[in-house]
């Protein structure tokens, strides 16, 4: 395993998560104004044989997983050929090709990610009713996502494999009620449902009221089902898993407001604009774009000169030296830790 991908906490990290894009085809509450968020100019963004030459670097170095995500990943135009080209390298070491959307459109590109090697999908869906997914996510589109995942169990149903996971923030007064029938979906198929706890970004208008911590989501379940038992969680997973006897499918919680699981994060993280991070709270970013488009008249670099820059860059105090931190290091942090007790 690469020495740069290894941190001083030893951690290997061998999961990339590479941001497409800013922008979303939805609003959702928890996420974004309803004015959307501010865009990079075009320039400022990795192109895509960018994307392709470091997803290859990366793998070159041990990388084996790589998500994609966004804002909306699938808003991207030319999400297919990037998905084929960053699909190729699995004939280099790469095991898993993944995504994480919102479904708006994943039904009408599904088939062709699937030839592409894609092997995940990270489905976003806060509710099962219609009136309340447009409440949700300003929005309409709660048949097309359902379209999606209906494709996605009917390709699964005929060997593909596709390991779905649904991704439900929750929400306290607006879609708790939901958490059972989620769990319900678990019952027949063979897909995971995880709970996200509510987390405050800039002008989300977090409150903790509005934040229902994983315990009490356990309290519900196990009201209604008390054989519900919790499953070995896989080394790095940001997950705890859980199952009820006699159900095909899954749960699992993310904790990220109450349980901080930093110490065996493996993610590294590289934005729409071409910054490298290690940590979703970690303000050292290194630009990988910079590097690439140096001294080349804005043409990407070959691949050989980008690793040995890379390796420059990297030995600097703000690579990928740094720690994970315990939460609670920023003012932001500390402004939450005291609202959280
Ligand atoms: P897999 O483990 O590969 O299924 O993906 P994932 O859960 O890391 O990715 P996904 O895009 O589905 O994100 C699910 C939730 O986890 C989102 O709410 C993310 O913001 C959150 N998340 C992902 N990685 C981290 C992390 O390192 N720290 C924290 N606090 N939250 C994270
Ligand atoms: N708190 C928790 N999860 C969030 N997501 C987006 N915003 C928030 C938030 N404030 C989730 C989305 C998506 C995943 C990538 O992040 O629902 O599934
Ligand atoms: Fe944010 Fe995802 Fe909702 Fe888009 S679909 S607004 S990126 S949470």
């Amino acid at each position: 395993f690469s020495a740069f991908l290894t941190d001083t906490f030893q951690r290997q990290h061998n999961y990339l998560r590479i941001s497409l894009t800013e922008k979303c085809n939805l609003r959702c509450l928890y996420c974004m104004p309803e004015e959307g968020v501010p865009q990079s100019p075009p320039r400022e963004l990795l192109t895509t044989p960018e994307i392709y030459l470091l997803s290859s670097t990366f793998v070159s170095q041990g990388v084996t997983k790589i998500r994609l995500t966004g804002g909306e990943p699938t808003v991207r135009r030319d999400i297919l050929p990037l998905m084929h080209q960053v699909g190729s390298l699995r004939s280099q070491g790469l095991q898993e090709l993944c995504i994480t959307t919102n479904g708006i459109s994943l039904h009408r590109k599904l088939d062709s990610m699937v030839e592409a090697g894609l092997t995940g999908v990270n489905l976003s869906l806060d509710t099962l009713d219609p009136f309340q997914f447009q409440i949700m996510t300003r929005r309409k589109g709660f048949e097309a996502v359902m379209k999606s995942i209906e494709r996605i169990l009917e390709m699964n149903r005929l060997g593909a494999g596709i390991k779905l996971k649904i991704n439900c923030v929750v929400m306290r007064g607006l879609n708790e009620r939901e958490i059972i029938p989620f769990v319900e979906l678990g019952r027949e198929q063979d897909l995971e449902v995880r709970f996200i706890e509510y987390m405050p970004f800039d002008g989300n208008k977090w409150s903790q009221g509005k934040m229902l911590p994983y315990r009490e989501m356990l309290d519900m379940i196990r009201a209604k089902y008390p054989t519900l038992r919790k499953v070995q969680d896989h080394k790095n997973d940001t997950s705890k898993t859980y199952e009820i006897p006699g159900f095909v499918g899954r749960m699992g919680f993310i904790t990220s407001m109450t349980h901080n699981f930093c110490g065996t994060c493996n993610r590294l993280r590289i934005t729409s604009d071409g910054n490298l991070k290690v940590c979703l709270f970690g303000n050292a970013e290194v630009s990988l774009r910079d590097i690439l488009r140096k001294s080349n008249n804005g043409e990407p670099i070959d691949e050989k000169a980008f690793e040995a820059m890379m390796q420059i860059e990297m030995d600097r105090p703000q690579g990928l030296t740094s720690s994970p931190r315990p939460l609670g290091g920023t003012e932001h942090e500390k402004e939450l830790l005291d609202v959280i007790g």
